[in-house]
């Protein structure tokens, strides 16, 4: 089963692109951010707090697929807790082996996976047929989060996106474990100066190109 990884930074436009991509050649997709997310909002359900390393590992390891459909995954502050989180070893070793067998058996007789995330090329799918790297300047991303938390009718401070932004880049590229970093056989995607459709025509051809070669 092809698999393809898709990592990048926070709001680099991975996501929408992983979830066309995935339709388009009718894959199955997983957001991997979301595991992490769920995790994070089940330590701040209890009250707790995201630091605590033995209760965010004890939470992860009785993670099920039914905890991704928790309703406050994509706030803010779940958001920031998942990148916490995401620094625990114990934690991102609970959560492997969930990843690596949906790359491997993906669910509803798809054709292949896509994963997407911030070490699937690197950590989670080495072999992965297909490896992109999505980025984009942290002020075109703070400007796409800031335009997508107002569509939503949240309230968003452009100063302070940019600012959370760059706190989440630095704790995710620095960490001890998987760090944030493209694979030496990825193909990085910079769409600072392109839209979705842009980048969805170029990582199709270039998928389209691998997977017949
Ligand atoms: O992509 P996202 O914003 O939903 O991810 C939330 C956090 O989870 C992010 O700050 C880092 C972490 N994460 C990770 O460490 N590894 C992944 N494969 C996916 C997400």
């Amino acid at each position: 089963m092809p698999v393809i990884a898709i990592d990048g930074p926070v709001a680099s436009g991975k996501g929408t692109l992983a979830r066309r991509l995935a339709k388009a050649l009718n894959f199955a997709y997983l957001d991997t951010g979301s595991l992490y997310r769920a995790v994070a909002s089940l330590v701040l359900a209890r009250g707790s707090d995201p630091n605590d390393s033995v209760l965010a590992a004890k939470v992860a390891d009785s993670f099920t697929a039914d905890d991704i459909d928790r309703d406050d995954l994509r706030e803010e502050k779940v958001g920031q807790a998942a990148s916490i989180v995401a620094a625990n070893q114990e934690v991102r070793k609970s959560l492997l082996e969930f990843q690596r067998n949906f790359a491997k058996t993906p669910p509803n007789n798809h054709l292949g996976a896509v994963l997407d995330g911030r070490d699937i090329g690197t950590v989670v799918c080495p072999s992965a047929e297909i490896k992109l790297f999505i980025s984009a300047t942290p002020e075109v991303r703070a400007e796409r989060r800031h335009k997508e938390l107002l569509g939503r009718g949240d309230q968003s401070i452009y100063a302070r996106v940019l600012e959370d932004l760059r706190e989440r880049d630095e704790r995710d590229r620095n960490r001890d474990t998987a760090p944030l970093r493209a694979a030496d056989d990825a193909v990085v995607l910079d769409t600072s100066d392109m839209d979705a459709d842009k980048a969805f025509t170029l990582a199709k051809k270039l998928i389209d190109e691998r997977l017949s070669a």
